[in-house]
């Protein structure tokens, strides 16, 4: 894989990648699948106060769609969930050193799926707002 231009960073994060799994009844839930290839992902969150206290991945996709997931967790836990909203694919590329030119769509994964994740919580917390009305 050094071959074709991935830093070390991509592939430790590839070869030992953090945050994998799933949390059950999470605060938020999103899933993005890359019209590019095909491939899959899906973020959950826990959330308390607007700070997303854990995330965890599943990714059904390619060596760089685990890397930048893994990292995508990484960078997200701890943040306020606008902050993380910021998050983007030139971030989780940056993060982890650079990815080649024609891996550059697959972070648009990770980051989509953090964001859609984030939206679902916000949604949620509308609703039950709402509710308490
Ligand atoms: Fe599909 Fe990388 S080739 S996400």
């Amino acid at each position: 894989m050094a071959q074709i231009g991935y830093s070390e960073k991509v592939l430790e994060h590839f070869t030992n990648p953090r945050n994998v799994g799933t949390i059950e009844n999470p605060d938020g839930y999103g899933k993005v699948g890359n019209p590019v290839c095909g491939d899959l992902m899906e973020i959950f969150i826990r959330v308390k106060d607007d700070i997303i206290k854990d995330v965890k991945f599943r990714t059904f996709g390619c060596g760089s769609a685990i890397a930048t997931s893994s990292m995508v967790t990484e960078l997200a836990k701890g943040k306020h969930v606008d902050e993380a909203m910021k998050i983007n694919r030139n971030d989780v590329a940056d993060e982890l050193d650079g990815l080649p030119p024609r891996k550059m769509h697959c972070s648009n994964l990770a980051s989509d799926a953090l964001h859609e994740a984030i939206k679902d919580y916000k949604g949620k917390k509308k609703v039950s707002r709402r509710m308490n009305k």
